[in-house]
């Protein structure tokens, strides 16, 4: 049987930057993304979540999409200082990522609470986006792979289908650091991702989005999207301008 064609996602995580006045440097990647050609994929930014609301004016009409970047499990409640993610998809979130390896790590987050934040998301009618990644500790032991699957397997709630989970792998130390796995080392991450996914959820498994995040930029981003079960990217730090942003974007295509 022929692969299934994904429309790749693009994803920009903007994690704890931005001020109001950040609303121009998403109007520079929203103006250049309204421009022909009509980008092949899709376009998410994640900004922190006061800038949503603000930002929801900023995308209207173009074809960036926002995103929350994390989310509490209940739908309301008392838990001070959380939002859940109903609060996110009223303010104009269309997806939240959830189990990011700084979450993971600054916040004590373990698999089980984020298999609970993704099914948040998907009960707000919102696209989850749920990450896996090994640290360079377990990758030099060799067990990456491992690591990765176990992730996958408790993180990724039953209600999870294609349509509303993507799986970003992030090499915890490819984050922010320049570096970057081999081609040949995230073929075989996504690979192995993909045949879980499969075992999992039978042929839906083939259409799960599955991006690469850690340290995409442009120079890199056309070697990236082009490997085998890489349908797209989750970026950090090349989210933040347009100059950055658009070629990553116009790379996936
Ligand atoms: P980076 O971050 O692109 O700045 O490495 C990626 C991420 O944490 O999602």
């Amino acid at each position: 049987m022929p692969k299934p064609k994904l429309k790749p996602l693009i994803a920009g995580n903007w994690k704890m930057n931005g001020l109001r006045s950040a609303a121009k440097d998403l109007r520079q990647i929203a103006n250049q993304l309204v421009k022909p050609p009509k980008a092949k994929a899709d376009v998410l930014i994640c900004p922190p979540a006061q800038l949503l609301w603000p930002f929801k004016e900023v995308v209207r009409g173009t074809p960036v999409r926002l995103g929350a970047q994390d989310c509490h499990v209940n739908v309301s409640g008392a838990h001070t200082g959380d939002i859940s993610a109903s609060m996110m998809a009223d303010i104009g979130a269309r997806a939240i990522i959830v189990g990011h390896s700084e979450r993971r790590t600054d916040h004590g987050e373990r698999n089980a609470l984020v298999h609970q934040k993704a099914e948040a998301a998907l009960g707000a009618g919102l696209m989850a986006i749920i990450c896996v990644g090994e640290t360079e500790a377990e990758r030099d032991a060799g067990m990456a792979i491992r690591v990765i699957s176990k992730q996958l397997k408790e993180s990724v709630p039953a209600a999870s289908t294609s349509k509303n989970t993507v799986v970003a792998y992030e090499p915890v130390w490819a984050i922010g650091t320049g570096r970057t796995p081999t081609s040949d080392d995230i073929q075989k991450a996504h690979k192995a991702l993909r045949t879980r996914l499969q075992k999992r959820f039978g042929a839906d498994g083939d259409r799960f989005r599955l991006l690469y995040g850690g340290s995409v930029k442009p120079a890199n981003a056309v070697e990236i999207l082009s490997i085998e079960n890489v349908n797209g990217a989750l970026v950090g730090g090349a989210s933040l301008k347009a100059a950055d942003f658009v070629p990553i974007v116009r790379a996936a295509g």
